[in-house]
This record gives structure tokens, C-alpha cells and sequence, in this order.
């Protein structure tokens, strides 16, 4: 295997000298430092539970009853019907299937930001980039809707162009090889959307001999090696986008212990058990431990908790960024743009300096201020590229002020701003080549 990352060597490092903003406040205001130092929840922590935390990876202190999402009445759980739409996202799945989306899977611009917060605690400064993106890269480029699985069935107001082909038809643009749980888009013939009942029992058995099975950020990692490795060795096509895979990819790794564990006043950080992974994941168990997948049938479990809301305790990118940094220092070539070159083992790493213009290097991610920078600057300068290649006529310059205005507000002028994308880099790999022009 051919592999070239910056980070080899760095990553450990720069993880014990990064801060994040709240990390920085707490050094700043001794006061907010002993509020936490105090607490007995935090006191009562063992380690397995310090990783599923607010920004900074500080641990949660709060625990209150009202985290409790509720699964009756019109949000019972109802299996997705012949004409309705699930892809492969098991979070966004779970919430159609339980009433917080539309249950047809095609999910208005507002809608997608406000469940995603109200149901997970994922903050909006992430939850409105990740549905702006959706909308404009796959959905309905005039801002109204965009699809959780497939494209979306086209009415007189659709846009015949522009109407998108939603997060299934999104490869390398928004779904990525090397998934948690889905298969690469080459091995399984573009299917992006099943879930590949052996990638997940290779992240399920990695607790099977855990006295209290938790799928934390430790495992969750030692998941990421493990996908990424895969396919490297069997994909020739494995390729590694600058947001599908660097954000995307790596989020829905650390989405799984972030989002989904169970809170409880025994476990204000939350725990990821078994079965509650299985019931977001819509698998089953037989009496003989055998796993079966039930294509759309993601569940919310009875009784589940989400993280506590409010501006240091939802998943934002700043907590997203602390959480990469761990990947990084353990999985350094997930942290690098690249791919196998047309045949396996043959994973090649991509200065990112000269794909940002030299506005971003690889190096500079392992600092979770610029990290953060990169997620916003990147949506900015890809989605543009995305639009052009699909002739929008008079439409592009709608779909891009709403590219604007929607992102514009969360990034800090300070940020470095990426001018030139240049993606001419993508002809070594092909496997890029799927989901451009
Ligand atoms: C608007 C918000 C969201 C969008 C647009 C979105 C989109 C996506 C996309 C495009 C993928 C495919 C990634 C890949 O191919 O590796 C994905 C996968 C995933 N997402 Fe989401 N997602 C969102 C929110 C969430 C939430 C709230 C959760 C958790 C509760 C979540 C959990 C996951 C997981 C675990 C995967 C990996 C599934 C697998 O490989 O089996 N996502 N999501």
C-alpha cells in the first residue's frame, strides 16, 4: 500500500495541545472550570463515558427528564409504506419513520435542521449546513425539499432540472465510501443505501465481551480503522472526497455515540448499548445471535433519552472537530483526501493545500478552530462546483444566494476563505469520477 498523510507522527500531538473554544473559556474563567470540577456526576464518571460529551469532550453534569423523546401518539412508529422514500441515513430514517419527517422520506429545508436538534441535540450551526448542502446538492435546488433516499417523484412545481437525486444518488458528493455501516458505491453496484449486515456485525462484536457494552468514540474509532482498512484492501475505486469523506464520512462514524446513546441520571453522558444500537440500525437478533437487516425499519427505542439541549451541550461542529481530532490521532489517513488508484491497497494521499488553494493544508485541520473554518469554507466552495456542473440556467443564481444566506451567518470572518477549488486532482483517483459530471 502507497499511502502519504501529513498527519502521521502529528496527530497525537497537536491532540493534547488543540482547545476548543468552550476548552478556552474554561481556561479563561476559573469559575466555569470548578462548577465542573465540583460536580459528583463528573466525579462518578469512569472512562468509558468521558468521550460522549459536549464541545471539548467536558462532560455532561445534567441529566433531566425531559430529554426523554417521545415515541407515541403521532410520533408512534410507523414502517415505511410502498411509496415512501429511506436511505442511508439510519438517524434521518428513524425520524420519518417516527413522524418528526414527513413519512414519504421528502423533507422540507426548515424541517430537516429543527427535528435533527429537537429529536438528537444536533446543533443548528450543523444542522442547517448539513440540510442547505442536502437541498442544494441533491434536493430541490429552489430551496424547498430534499430526499432522505432516492430522488424525489417531480409535481408541476418541481424544477425539471435541479430537482435532484437525493442522498442515495449523492456519491462522493454527500455519501461516501468506507460508511459505518453501507457498502462502497463499487463493490455493490451503486446500492449506497443497505446496510451491509457484515460491516455491522464488525462494529457490533467489538463489545461482545464488554462487562457493559457501550459503542463510545473509543470503539467507535477502532470501527473507523477498521472501514476505512476495508476498502482500501477490497475496493479498487475506494476514494476519499474532501467532504463526503473528511466530514461526512468521519461524522457518521462519531454521529453513532454522539447522537444516538441513551442519557439517564445514571449516565448523564449517555450509553450506546446494544440494543438501543440495533433498534437505530433496524437490526434484528435470533436466538442464535444471528443479525438480520429490515430495510427502512430504523427505530427510536422506548425510553431513550437524547443529549441535554442548549449551546455547549448539542453536537456542533466544534464538538465534531474534537472528536475528529481523536480519529486523526489514531486513524491518520482518515484524516487525508485520496484513494486506491484502480487497484487495492493502493490508498494515495492528496496534498489539500493545493486543492484549497493553499488556504487549507492538511496539517491545519488538527486545530479544531481551523477545523471548523474548513467545514464551513468547503461547503461554500464545493456546493457552487456541484451546482455549475448540472446547467441550472437561471436557477443557479437562486440556489446560490441561498447557499449564502444560509451559511454565510455561522462562518468567522477570520476564516481563511477557499478562492481557487481546484479538483483537477480527481482524475488520479477513479473512483471519483461517480457523482460528477
Ligand atoms: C440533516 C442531517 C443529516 C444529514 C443530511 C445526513 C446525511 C447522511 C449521509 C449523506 C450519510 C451517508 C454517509 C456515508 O456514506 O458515509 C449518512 C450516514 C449516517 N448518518 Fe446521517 N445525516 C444527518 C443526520 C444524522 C443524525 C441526526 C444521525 C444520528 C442520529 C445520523 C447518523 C448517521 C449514521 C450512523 C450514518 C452511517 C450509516 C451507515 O453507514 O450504516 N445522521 N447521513
Amino acid at each position: 500500500m502507497r499511502f502519504t498523510s501529513a498527519f502521521t507522527g502529528l496527530a497525537l500531538s497537536a491532540v493534547t495541545q488543540a482547545l476548543c473554544p468552550y476548552a478556552e473559556q474554561a481556561l479563561r474563567d476559573p469559575e466555569l472550570m470548578k462548577r465542573h470540577l465540583k460536580s459528583d456526576n463528573l466525579n462518578k464518571e469512569t472512562p468509558k463515558e468521558k468521550r460522549q460529551s459536549g464541545p471539548g469532550n467536558i462532560p455532561f453534569t445534567t441529566f433531566n427528564e425531559n430529554q426523554l423523546i417521545d415515541v407515541t401518539g403521532k410520533y408512534a412508529w410507523v414502517a415505511p409504506g410502498p411509496g415512501d422514500i429511506r436511505g442511508p441515513c439510519p438517524g434521518l430514517n428513524a425520524l420519518a419513520n417516527h413522524g418528526y419527517f414527513p413519512h414519504n422520506g421528502i423533507v422540507p429545508l426548515a424541517v430537516g435542521a429543527s427535528a435533527t436538534e429537537k429529536v438528537y441535540g444536533l446543533a443548528p450551526n450543523f444542522g442547517i449546513p448539513l440540510t442547505v448542502y442536502a437541498t442544494l446538492v441533491d434536493g430541490n435546488v429552489l430551496g424547498d425539499t430534499w430526499s432522505i433516499g432516492g430522488r424525489q417523484p417531480l409535481d408541476l412545481t418541481s424544477p425539471v432540472i435541479g430537482a435532484g437525486d437525493g442522498l442515495s444518488g449523492s456519491h462522493n458528493k454527500y455519501e461516501s465510501d468506507a460508511s459505518p455501516g453501507r457498502g462502497d458505491y463499487h463493490l455493490y453496484n451503486g446500492d449506497v443505501s443497505s446496510l451491509r449486515v457484515a460491516k455491522f456485525q464488525a462494529l457490533y462484536d467489538l463489545q461482545a465481551d464488554a462487562e457493559v457494552p457501550n459503542y463510545d468514540l473509543d470503539v467507535l474509532i477502532q470501527h473507523r480503522q477498521y472501514t476505512f482498512d476495508q476498502s482500501i484492501s477490497t475496493n479498487p475505486y475506494f476514494y476519499f472526497a474532501p467532504f463526503a469523506g473528511i466530514a461526512v464520512s468521519n461524522a457518521a462514524h462519531t454521529f453513532i455515540p454522539a447522537l444516538m446513546s441513551n442519557h439517564s441520571a445514571e449516565y448523564p453522558n449517555g450509553i450506546l448499548d446494544k440494543e438501543t444500537l440495533k433498534s437505530f440500525f433496524a437490526i434484528t437478533e435470533a436466538d442464535d445471535g444471528t443479525l438480520s437487516w429490515q430495510p427502512g425499519h430504523e427505530r427510536i427505542p422506548d425510553n431513550w433519552y437524547r443529549r441535554p439541549l442548549g449551546v455547549v451541550n448539542e453536537y456542533s461542529p466544534e464538538s465534531f472537530a474534537q472528536d475528529f481530532l481523536q480519529i486523526a490521532a489514531v486513524v491518520p489517513e482518515a484524516a487525508s483526501v485520496g484513494g486506491n488508484t484502480g487497484t487495492v491497497n493502493s490508498f494515495t494521499g492528496v496534498d489539500l493545500g493545493n486543492i484549497t488553494g493553499g488556504a487549507y493544508d492538511t496539517t491545519a485541520l488538527l486545530n479544531p478552530t481551523t477545523f471548523v473554518c474548513y467545514f464551513y469554507q468547503l461547503t461554500l466552495a464545493v456546493v457552487p462546483d456541484f451546482l455549475r456542473s448540472e446547467a441550472l440556467g437561471s436557477l443557479l443564481g437562486t440556489a446560490l444566494t441561498l447557499l449564502q444566506s444560509e451559511i454565510s451567518p455561522y462562518v468567522d470572518p477570520s476564516c481563511a476563505k477557499i478562492g481557487n477549488y481546484n479538483d483537477s486532482f480527481t482524475a488520479e483517483f477513479p473512483g471519483a469520477a461517480v457523482g460528477k459530471p
